[in-house]
C-alpha cells in the first residue's frame, strides 16, 4: 500500500482516513497507562486527544523513552498510524478507532507533577485553578471557551467590518469618563499629584468620535470598573463598544438583533432563538416580572393586586397599602397540591431573599374556578379570605384550579426584588428555564433619571449623556424628574444584562441642563465634562450606540456559572490575581518618583490631621 507522509498532525483530527499514514504528533501526555508490556499515552494537544503506542517489539527505545514519561510533559512523536484492534475502540473519543504506533519518540520537556488533574471534570477549587492558570487553560473545556470567544469577536469584526464600520483604538490612560462605578486610577509621574483614571468605557471617546465624523464606529474594548464583584461582573472586561451618527433608537437595535441572530446561528447553531427578539418597555418588564432583565425562557408573570388586597381585614396588606406599598404575587401552574411543610420551606427562601413573608393560596382540584370552595382553596395561615376573595384574585393573577398563588407585601422596589429572586429561584428548581434557548429581548423607554434614597439625589439610571424622550425635554426644569423617559435601551438574555445603550445628547444646552438636574455644580461641569460640552459645539452630528458585554455572552452560550470561565486571566471575587500577585505592594522609589506616600490602613484621622503620616521604612 501507498504510504502518505504528514507533517504535522492534530491529535484530535486523527481519523479512519489516516490510517497506514505517517504522522508526527506533538502535545501534553495527559495520561500514561502501562499494560503489561505495552504503554498507552493519551496525548493532548489543543485539538483534542489520540492514543499513542509504545510497543518495545516495534520500538524498544520509543518504549524505554515511554517507561519515564509522566504527566504534562510534552512529548513529540513519529509513528504509523492504524486501526484499533476490534474491542479497544473508546466511542467517547473522537479519535477513538484508531491510535499511533510510535517509532520515534523524543521529550521536549518535562513537568512538575500538576497541582491537579487536567480534565474537564476538574475537583480543585477555584482559587488553585487560577493560580496555575496555564495548567487551567489546557483544560479542553476551557480550550473551547477560548476557541468560543475568538469566534464571537471575529464574527462581530466581520459583521461590523462588512457594514462600514471602523475599529478604532482609543486610550486607557485618560480622565474619569462615568457609568456610576469607581474609578481606577494611575498616578502621572511627569504631572506629579495629578491622576489618570482607567476608562469605565469609551463612552465620550466614541461620542467624540462621532463629531470626528466617523459615522460608524466599533471597538472591542476593555472596560475597568472599581465595584463590587460578582459571578457577572470583573473589574476588567469586555464590551463590543459601537456608536453610529444619524441613527434612532430602531436602528441600533435592529442592528443589535441582526448581529445576534447571525452570531448566534455562525458559533452556536444548536441554541434555540426567537425572532424577532421580543420587546418590553421598562414598564412592563417591572410590572410583569419585577426586574429590567427577566428571564424570558419561562412564564411565572407577576400581577399586582394591591386594590383587591385592599378590600380584606387582612392586618399586613392593610398596613402596606396604606403606606404606599403594593401587594404584588405569581402563579406557579400546577403546584396546589404542595403540603404545608413545602410552602414553609419555600417562604424561609423568600425570607432568604429578603422577603419580611410569603402568603399562599393553593387552587387545589380540577375544573372552572366558578366550583372552588372553601375546601379546595388553602391559603397560608394568616390569610383567612372569604372564598369569593381568592376566586378574584386567581381570576385576576389569571391562576387555573391546580395552581400556587404565591403573593408578597412591601414597598414597590422591595416587593419587586423579592419577586423576582422567588421567580428565578422556581425557575431554575422546577427546571423551567431551557439551557438550550436563548430569550433575547430590547426593554426601551427607561426611566432618565432614578433617586439615590442613600445619595439623597437624582442619579442618571444609565450615564448623563442619554438623550430624554422625544418631547420630554421641558420637564427637566420641572420637579418631575423621576417621570422623564429616556432613549435608553438594554438587551437582555435569561436573566442577564447583556447590553445597555441610548441616542445621546448631542447639543451644549441640553446636555448642561441635564447636568444641572444632576446636581453638579457649572465649575463641576466645565472642569470634568469641558471637552466634550466643548465639542458639541462644533456640529456634533445626532448619535446613538449600545455596547454589548462580551464576556457575558459567551459565559451564556457555554453556560458557564461565572464570567471568569470565559476569561483567560480573570480576577477572584476580590480582585485579586492570584497568577501573578496582583495588587501588590510596589518599591519605595516607585512611589517617590510618583511623588506618593502611603497611609497607614485603616486611615483614622481628624480634622488638622496629618492624613498621610510616614509609614515606618517609607523613603519619602
Ligand atoms: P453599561 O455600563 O450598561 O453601558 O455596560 C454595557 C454592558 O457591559 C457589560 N458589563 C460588564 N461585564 C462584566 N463585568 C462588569 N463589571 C460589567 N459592567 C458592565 C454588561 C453591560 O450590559 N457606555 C455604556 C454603553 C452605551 O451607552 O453605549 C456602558 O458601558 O453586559
Amino acid at each position: 500500500m501507498e504510504r502518505k507522509i504528514l507533517i504535522r498532525t492534530n491529535c484530535g483530527e486523527l481519523s479512519e482516513e489516516n490510517i497506514e499514514s505517517q504522522v508526527t504528533l506533538y502535545g501534553w501526555v495527559a495520561r500514561r497507562r502501562d499494560h503489561g508490556g505495552v504503554i498507552f499515552v493519551d496525548l493532548r494537544d489543543r485539538s483534542g486527544i489520540a492514543q499513542v503506542v509504545f510497543n518495545p517489539e516495534v520500538s524498544p527505545g520509543a518504549y524505554d523513552v515511554a517507561d519515564q514519561l509522566r504527566s504534562e510533559w510534552v512529548i513529540k512523536v513519529h509513528g504509523t498510524v492504524l486501526k484499533r484492534p476490534e474491542g479497544s475502540e473508546n466511542p467517547s473519543m473522537r479519535t477513538g478507532t484508531v491510535e499511533v504506533m510510535v517509532e520515534d519518540v523524543e521529550v521536549l520537556n518535562s513537568s512538575l507533577t500538576p497541582p491537579f488533574y487536567i480534565t474537564d471534570d476538574v475537583s480543585a477549587d477555584e482559587g488553585l485553578r487560577l493560580k496555575y492558570r496555564y495548567l487551567d487553560l489546557r483544560r479542553p473545556v476551557m480550550q473551547e471557551n477560548l476557541l468560543l470567544r475568538h469566534r464571537v469577536v471575529k464574527y462581530i469584526r466581520d459583521f461590523l467590518s462588512d457594514r462600514g464600520f471602523l475599529e478604532v483604538e482609543t486610550p486607557i490612560l485618560i480622565k474619569s469618563t462615568p457609568e456610576g462605578a469607581r474609578d481606577f486610577l494611575v498616578p502621572s509621574r511627569l504631572q506629579k499629584g495629578s491622576f489618570y483614571a482607567l476608562p469605565q468605557s469609551p463612552q465620550q471617546l466614541k461620542q467624540l468620535l462621532m463629531v470626528a465624523g466617523v459615522e460608524k464606529y466599533f471597538q472591542i474594548a476593555r472596560c475597568f470598573r472599581d465595584e463590587d464583584l460578582r459571578a457577572d461582573r470583573q473589574p476588567e472586561f469586555t464590551q463590543l463598544d459601537l456608536e453610529m451618527s444619524f441613527v434612532e433608537q430602531e436602528d441600533i437595535l435592529s442592528l443589535t438583533e441582526e448581529l445576534y441572530t447571525g452570531m448566534v446561528q455562525a458559533v452556536a447553531p444548536h441554541k434555540k432563538l426567537q425572532t424577532p427578539f421580543q420587546r418590553l418597555t421598562y414598564d412592563e418588564a417591572m410590572g410583569c416580572y419585577g426586574s429590567d432583565k427577566p428571564d424570558l425562557r419561562f412564564g411565572l408573570e407577576m400581577t399586582d393586586i394591591t386594590d383587591l388586597a385592599r378590600e380584606t381585614e387582612f392586618r399586613v396588606f392593610l398596613n402596606t397599602a396604606a403606606q404606599g406599598g403594593i401587594i404584588k404575587g405569581m402563579v406557579v401552574p400546577g403546584l396546589a397540591e404542595q403540603t404545608g411543610s413545602d410552602m414553609r420551606r419555600l417562604e424561609e427562601t423568600a425570607k432568604g431573599f429578603g422577603a419580611a413573608g410569603m402568603s399562599h393560596i393553593r387552587l387545589r382540584g380540577d375544573g372552572p374556578l366558578e366550583g372552588l370552595g372553601e375546601e379546595s382553596a388553602l391559603l397560608s395561615p394568616g390569610l383567612r379570605m372569604p372564598v369569593e376573595w381568592t376566586r378574584g384574585v386567581a381570576e385576576r393573577m389569571g391562576a387555573n384550579r391546580g395552581d400556587l398563588v404565591l403573593l408578597m407585601a412591601g414597598q414597590p422596589r422591595r416587593v419587586n426584588q423579592w419577586l423576582d429572586a422567588m421567580r428565578n429561584h422556581l425557575g431554575q428548581s422546577l427546571e423551567l428555564a431551557d439551557p438550550d434557548t436563548l430569550a433575547f429581548a430590547f426593554v426601551t423607554g427607561f426611566p432618565l433619571f432614578e433617586w439615590d434614597g442613600d445619595a439623597n439625589r437624582w442619579d442618571s439610571s444609565h450615564h448623563p449623556f442619554t438623550a430624554p424622550a422625544p418631547g420630554k425635554e421641558g420637564l427637566l426644569d420641572s420637579e418631575e424628574l423621576g417621570g422623564i423617559e429616556s432613549q435608553a435601551y438594554d438587551l437582555v438574555c435569561n436573566g442577564s444584562e447583556l447590553a445597555s445603550g441610548s441616542i445621546r445628547i448631542h447639543r451644549r444646552e441640553l446636555q448642561e441642563k441635564v447636568f444641572r438636574a444632576l446636581g453638579h455644580k457649572p465649575e463641576d461641569v466645565e472642569e470634568r465634562f469641558g471637552h466634550i460640552l466643548e465639542a458639541f459645539e462644533y456640529g456634533a452630528p445626532p448619535h446613538g450606540g449600545i455596547a454589548p458585554g462580551i464576556d457575558r455572552f459567551v459565559a451564556i452560550l457555554t453556560g458557564a456559572e461565572s464570567i471568569r470561565d470565559v476569561i483567560a486571566f480573570p480576577k477572584t471575587q476580590s480582585g485579586s490575581d492570584l497568577l501573578f500577585g496582583a495588587p501588590a505592594s510596589v518599591d519605595a522609589t516607585q512611589l517617590r518618583d510618583l511623588a506618593l506616600r502611603l497611609a497607614e490602613y485603616p486611615i483614622h484621622f481628624h480634622e488638622g490631621e496629618d492624613p498621610m503620616p510616614r509609614r515606618p521604612g517609607a523613603s519619602t
